[in-house]
């Protein structure tokens, strides 16, 4: 459904679990840069009226993730801090550097794979959190990112068609998952 090419190492849910605090800081992270992203991609590329409409919607809809992850730190005693360097991204974005054909493509590319995983993850944690209030909520976030992997990922093929989006996509799907398999599992979103 994801089209994700590998499963997440079983031992990150328990590595995970065992730091809860740490995930969520990187998952504010996750959320406040889905947001700004979006946002990006609709003050550059205006001229595409679903996708200025679409991220649109979707900005405010991470802000508002943002503000659920900011109670779920504040709940936890936890106090917010501002992101380390996002090698993830930086890694995906690297994976399409060197074979760079067009900017926007690239960007909706690992907008969309960013959320597949983002979800797969929220997938196992609705699954595995330690109270049913985090699983529900996991559950809701799992739904989010879905659609939202699904919305990159069609205005991808809207904008270049489908046979170069999904090719384009399936090529940085596959580098995604020799990045993750490089590193070992931590208590990160990503
Ligand atoms: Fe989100
Ligand atoms: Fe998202």
């Amino acid at each position: 459904m994801l089209g994700l090419a590998s499963t997440t190492d079983p031992r990150w849910v328990e590595v995970a679990l065992a730091d809860l605090d740490a995930v969520l800081l990187d998952h504010l992270h996750c959320e406040l840069k889905a947001a700004s992203n979006a946002t990006a991609m609709v003050t550059r590329y205006p001229m595409h009226p679903r996708l200025a409409r679409e991220l649109t919607a979707l900005a405010a809809e991470e802000l508002g993730h943002v503000a659920q992850v900011f109670e779920a730190l504040a709940l936890r005693g936890v106090a917010a801090t501002p992101p380390p360097e996002d090698v993830y991204a930086r890694s995906l974005q690297r994976a399409l550097a060197d074979k760079r054909c067009e900017p926007l493509l690239d960007r909706l590319a690992v907008a969309s794979v960013i959320e597949a995983r983002s979800c797969e993850r929220f997938g196992l944690l609705a699954t595995h959190a330690p109270t049913e209030a985090m699983r529900a909520w996991y559950r809701e976030l799992f739904a989010s990112e879905a659609r939202h992997h699904r919305l990159f990922a069609s205005l991808a093929e809207e904008i270049f068609g489908e046979e170069r989006a999904r090719e384009r996509i399936g090529f940085l799907v596959q580098r995604e998952a020799e990045i993750l398999s490089r590193s070992a599992p931590a208590p990160r979103v990503h």
